[in-house]
């Protein structure tokens, strides 16, 4: 095993690992915690809900930091790291030249568009396109599809493997999936992955949709510093399993309508700055006149230029747009 790899390894030690006795472990699996992980990322607030007192909760949550390692990297091991980058094909070559060769792996990518607009056909797609061969366009991985709308359609499934030459019913048993009833739900189901993840050889990790939860159960302004914190806490824990697994992840997200002084009613995504600033790559997705036609714009990533490109949506499932359509 590498260094690097020992080092991604090492942060997903158990809590009894930590020397912090059995009845401890024991009272922060109840409040969630199960992992030195869970526990790093932590605020003494939680801690605080599980009878330990502030002083002792600083000193737990501290040890656990201490214990997750790469909180500082060598220039020359983030080289590394970005050389170990994969991309996965999204199906469509417009749309995969625009992404420099695909999705890439160990950061978030984020779609975003209005009902219909193939946010979840896309992450449809990735979970069979992920279990291909490298040579294909794929990692030759499974995938974990967390589904916060019943959207998730094994029919659709079966559609798109059989068109990429999978046997469907090989290519259904590669996909985990899980429902999440609510936003603690989700927060809970992606804290407790790693062992799923790893067991299961997982390199797609799909939260659709990211925001629908926590736009429904935090109203107002009151709540609001809650759910971004609550957000940016999920959206930290993906950005780790995605790089320890060097894994690709994919959230979607929905829009709203704000008026615009200049512009009048202007699109935007939801979740504010933190889901802004946390996705590393934001893809806007609309309808066009043209059927299954759909536009897809890139809005912002760290490392791509901003551009546009067409696909598809058919019962093959993401593909290219014909000659006709273009
Ligand atoms: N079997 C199919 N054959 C052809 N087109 C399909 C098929 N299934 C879905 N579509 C297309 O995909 C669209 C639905 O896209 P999708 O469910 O990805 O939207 P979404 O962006 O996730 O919307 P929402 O915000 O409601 O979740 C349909 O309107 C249709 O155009
Ligand atoms: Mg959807």
């Amino acid at each position: 095993m590498s260094e690097e790899a020992v080092l991604r390894k090492k942060r997903y030690e158990r809590l009894e690992d930590l020397n912090i006795g059995s009845a401890m472990c024991k009272k922060l699996r109840e409040i969630g915690i199960s992992t030195v992980e869970n526990l790093g990322m932590a605020t003494d607030k939680e801690l605080e809900k599980a009878g330990i007192s502030k002083k002792a909760a600083r000193e737990l949550i501290s040890k656990a930091r201490s214990c997750m390692t790469l909180q500082f990297i060598r220039g020359d091991e983030l080289v590394k790291m970005r050389q170990s980058v994969l991309r996965l094909t999204t199906g469509s070559s417009m749309l995969d030249n625009l992404l420099n060769g695909g999705i890439e792996s160990q950061s978030i990518t984020e779609f975003y568009g209005e009902y219909g607009s193939g946010k979840s056909q896309i992450c449809h797609q990735l979970c069979v396109n992920v279990q291909l061969p490298p040579e294909e366009g794929g990692l030759g991985g499974a995938a974990l599809y967390i589904d916060t709308e019943n959207t998730f359609r094994t029919e659709r499934i079966f559609q798109m493997a059989q068109n990429v030459g999978l046997d469907p019913e090989e290519a259904i048993k590669k996909i985990i999936f899980a429902e999440a009833y609510t936003s603690d739900h989700q927060m809970f189901l992606l804290e407790n992955s790693d062992k799923v993840i790893k067991e299961n050889g997982i390199r797609l990790i799909v939260i659709d949709s990211l925001t629908s939860h926590f736009r429904s159960e935090y109203l107002g302004r009151e709540m609001l510093q809650e759910r971004q914190q609550k957000l940016n806490k999920h959206m930290h824990m993906l950005i780790r399993l995605a790089r320890a697994f060097n894994a690709v992840a994919v959230v979607t997200n929905q829009v709203m309508s704000k008026p615009d002084v200049f512009f009048g009613d202007a699109i935007h995504p939801v979740g504010g700055h933190i889901v802004a600033h946390t996705s590393h790559t934001r893809i806007f997705l609309r309808k066009s006149a043209r059927g299954p036609v759909r536009i897809a714009r890139i809005v912002s990533s760290p490392h791509l230029p901003e551009g546009e490109g067409i696909f598809r949506i058919s019962e093959r499932g993401i593909e290219d747009t014909t000659e006709m359509e273009k």
